[in-house]
Parts: C-alpha cells; sequence; structure tokens
C-alpha cells in the first residue's frame, strides 16, 4: 500500500516572516493530515524550516542541487549541504529549471544520482509541454525522460525516489489535467517501470503536479495510479495545502 505524499513547492516565494507563519499553519494540521507531507522552500529558507519543523510530522527539501558534490560553482548548493540541514527530500528536474536554465536530460538524471548519493530522496519531475501533448507525444516525452534516469541509474535507483508528473501546461496556469488524462500518464510511468520491476513500480509514489488545489485534489487523488501531489500556488496558503493533505486518503 503506497501512503500518500504532499509536496509544496514554494518556487522562489516567501520571507523569514511570511514563512515562519505559514509553516505555522501547516503545523497545525500536520498531524490530523491523512498524507505524509513535506515543504520545499527556497534554499534560503531551509534553514528556518528545519528549525521549525523538527520532530514534527513535515518534513523539508531542497528545490534543486548542483550535480557536483562542491568545489567552484558560485551561487551552487550541493545535496550534502542540503542533506546537512536535515532534508529528506529534493526537486530534480523541475520544468522550471529544464525551461529557463538549460537543464537537459542527462543533466538532471545527474542530478538524480548525485542527490542519492547525499542520502537524499529525488523527486523526479516529468511531463509535456502543451504542443507535445497536441501531438500526440506525452508518452514518448515521458518516456524519454525517464529512460535518461533508467539508462544511467537503473530500475533499481527508483526504489529510493518518487516521481512527479506535471504536465507543463497545467504549472501556475489554473488549467488542471483532467483525473483520466492524469491518470492515463501515471498509469503509463508505472506500467513502464512495472516492465523492469513489478515491486519497485508498485511501491514507488507517483505524485501528480499542475493546479492541484483544495478543490480539485479528492478527484485527481483517487485515482488508482495518482499517489499524491506535488503543490505551487496552493501550498502557499496552509489551509488550502492541508485540504489537499486531507484529500490524499
Ligand atoms: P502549481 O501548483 O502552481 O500549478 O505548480 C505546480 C508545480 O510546478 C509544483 O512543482
Amino acid at each position: 500500500m503506497r501512503r500518500p505524499l504532499v509536496a509544496g513547492n514554494w518556487k522562489m516565494n516567501g520571507s523569514k516572516e511570511a514563512s515562519s507563519a505559514l509553516l505555522k499553519g501547516i503545523l497545525a494540521g500536520a498531524d490530523a493530515a491523512v498524507s505524509d507531507i513535506a515543504v520545499c522552500p527556497p534554499a534560503i529558507l531551509i534553514p528556518l524550516a528545519a528549525e521549525k519543523l523538527a520532530g514534527s510530522k513535515v518534513a523539508w527539501g531542497g528545490q534543486n542541487l548542483n550535480a557536483n558534490e562542491s568545489g567552484a560553482f558560485t551561487g551552487e548548493i550541493s545535496g550534502g549541504m542540503l542533506k546537512d540541514y536535515g532534508c529528506t527530500y529534493v526537486l530534480v528536474g523541475h520544468s522550471e529549471r529544464r525551461t529557463l536554465y538549460g537543464e537537459d536530460d542527462a543533466l538532471v538524471a545527474q542530478k538524480f544520482g548525485v542527490a542519492q548519493q547525499a542520502g537524499l530522496m529525488p523527486i523526479l519531475c516529468i511531463g509535456e509541454i502543451l504542443q507535445e501533448r497536441e501531438s500526440g507525444n506525452t508518452e514518448a516525452v515521458v518516456a524519454r525522460q525517464l529512460d535518461a534516469v533508467l539508462d544511467t541509474h537503473g530500475i533499481g535507483a527508483f526504489e529510493n525516489s518518487v516521481i512527479a508528473y506535471e504536465p507543463v501546461w497545467a504549472i501556475g496556469t489554473g488549467k488542471t489535467a483532467t483525473p483520466e488524462q492524469a491518470q492515463d500518464v501515471h498509469r503509463f510511468i508505472r506500467e513502464k517501470l512495472a516492465a523492469l520491476s513489478d515491486g519497485i513500480a508498485s511501491d514507488l509514489r507517483i505524485l501528480y503536479g499542475g493546479s492541484m488545489n483544495g478543490g480539485n485534489a479528492n478527484e485527481l487523488i483517487s485515482q488508482d495510479d495518482i499517489d499524491g501531489g506535488l503543490i505551487g500556488g496552493a501550498s502557499l496558503k496552509a489551509d488550502e495545502f492541508l485540504k489537499i493533505c486531507n484529500a490524499a486518503a
């Protein structure tokens, strides 16, 4: 039985004050929530999250890491540094990293491995852009993104990871994939991995991300292969985020 996970990706939002209030609000409802919960604040707010969340049910993680362990990479943060601040998770290959910062499949695969070496659980983000969906290429795109990691690290690496299917056209647009559209891709992902290892595929949590909110979470998360959510905008409001955590039944 896969335990649902709801993870908040705060993106580049927040301040010390606003984040303290948000964490306090999340903590107020966390124990009663049905899902596992995680938040991924901007890196500079991770020490604050670590301080506020220590000993609670809520885990925390990074939004990105560098593909190297250390060295002359000005402005970058390593997996070891995230681990040092108690991170459980790190997002890898978020569509904004892929599109805005030129991260290709090979770099994403490298980061996936480096995250695991540092003792973090990568949340591998995959998904198609609108044009790819409209031209019938969704499965090919998702397969290519998965293959980059499979070819480098093998199916065994997925034992210690989470996948987030985030159709790029649904991110921050208010345009959610229908539960059927999302389920179809989630099933495709699980079946592709099951062809390599049934056990790993059936234990793997596959989250949906893209305009998920308190109103549509139930229907999405009740699909067979949707095991929670990766939440952007709605993770910045404690009440809304907790509604999603309670939809994860
Ligand atoms: P929104 O929930 O704001 O659409 O963002 C989704 C996302 O990109 C989470 O990583």
